[in-house]
This record gives C-alpha cells, structure tokens and sequence, in this order.
C-alpha cells in the first residue's frame, strides 16, 4: 500500500544541524567538528530528559543548553557574542542540496507533504523560509502544542490528527535512526535516510525501508 501523505522530520533531515559546524571551527579553530556534534548529542539528550521527567522547555532553549554544556565539556570559551553567532546560525540551516528539488517533485505530484518536528514554532517557521521551502510543506507541525518530546506517543499523534489519516497511511522521513525507530514503534510507514551511513539502532525494530537520499522517498509517490 502506498502512503497518502509525508510528514518529514526538521532537524537533521530536512535542515543540515552540522552547517554549523564551519562557523564553529572559525570561532573554536580544531574544535568545530567535536562541538556541533557534541551539541547535537546533548540537545537530544535534554529531550529526553524532560519528557521523561514530564518537563517541557522550547527547542530554542534546549539547544541553547546543548551548546552551553558542549562547549563547557569542552573546555571552550562561549563568550555571549560567540553563542549568539551560533544560535543565530542554527535558526539559518543550510538544507541538503537535494531537498529542495525533492520537495518541489512532490508537490508536483500532489503529495500532502509536511513535517512534524521537536522544534517549536517559531524556529521552524524561520528554518523554512530560510532554507526556501515556504509553500513547500503543509502542514509544519510542532511538539510544542504537547510538551512532549520525540519518541513520546503524543508527540507522534500529532501527525495522524493533523492530517486525519491512520499513521501507518502516512510516510514519516527522518534521517535521526531513533527518530525513524520511534516513528515505527507508532505505527507509522517510515523511510529512514541514513545519509551518513550509520549503523541501524540495535532495538530489534528496523525502518519500513532505508535510504541514503531524500530522493528515496519518491519511490513511494509513483507518478500518477
Ligand atoms: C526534530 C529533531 C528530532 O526536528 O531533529 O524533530
């Protein structure tokens, strides 16, 4: 059964969490590599750590906290000019290079085409006009409204309420492996883009299908 509809993961997926690292490594030469994915590691971690203390804080201030213990660990020197260069380069992603040619196929295709994400309103709103995909993704759907954080359940609601479609109708596309393991464990189709090539979560699920590009979700939608 082909899905009707695609729900896409923000972070990681659509948007590039590690263009920041080129700034990174101006600010902190030899340390740029090491600190973004340090601060990618600890804002998920915070996630989890809040829903599964039943405590909510905007994905804004969470990543903000990733950065500040990152760079704490590290021993690096985040004067508040330097953070905020780093926050504000986070609000304005690069997206992959494919994405946008993906995104415009789709809705050629008349594909519902939206994302469900961690980030909070604000954030995503910025990140899609930003990265160019305004008019591009319908509906843009936030945790926020829950205060619960991906893999929680109600989290994952969101997007079979929103789109009033059973989930397994629907295609959810992350490229977070434990994003595309959450997703599946609620029912969800899901296309896991393992852009990096990173070893499958060894939880004893796997993703409905595994690709290496946002372009593999196309296979999904055939040319009416
Ligand atoms: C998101 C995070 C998980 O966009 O990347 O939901």
């Amino acid at each position: 059964m082909n899905p009707k509809a695609v729900l896409f993961d923000a972070y990681g997926t659509l948007f590039d969490v590690y263009s920041v690292g080129l700034l990174a490594e101006q600010l902190f030469p030899g340390h740029g590599d090491r600190l973004s994915q340090l601060w990618r590691d600890k804002q998920i971690d915070y996630t989890r750590l809040l829903t599964l203390s039943g405590r909510y804080r905007p994905f804004w201030d969470v990543t903000r906290d990733g950065l500040r213990f990152a760079a704490l660990r590290l021993g690096l020197p985040l004067d508040a000019m330097a953070e905020d260069r780093l926050m504000n380069q986070y609000r304005h992603l690069s997206a992959f290079p494919e994405n946008a040619g993906v995104l415009a196929e789709l809705k050629k295709r008349r594909v519902c085409t939206g994302i469900l994400s961690n980030g909070d309103p604000e954030m995503l709103a910025v990140a899609v006009k930003s990265a160019g995909f305004e008019g591009l993704l319908d509906p843009v759907i936030s945790v926020h409204g829950v205060q619960r954080f991906k893999t929680d359940a109600a989290a994952y609601a969101l997007g079979p309420q929103a789109l009033g479609l059973a989930a397994r109708e629907i295609l959810f596309v992350s490229s977070n492996g434990w994003d595309a393991i959450g997703a599946t464990w609620f029912g969800y189709t899901t296309l896991w883009v393992n852009r990096a090539g990173a070893p499958l979560e060894q939880l004893g699920t796997e993703p409905t299908r595994t690709g290496s590009s946002l372009r593999d979700v196309l296979d999904f939608f055939p040319i009416p």
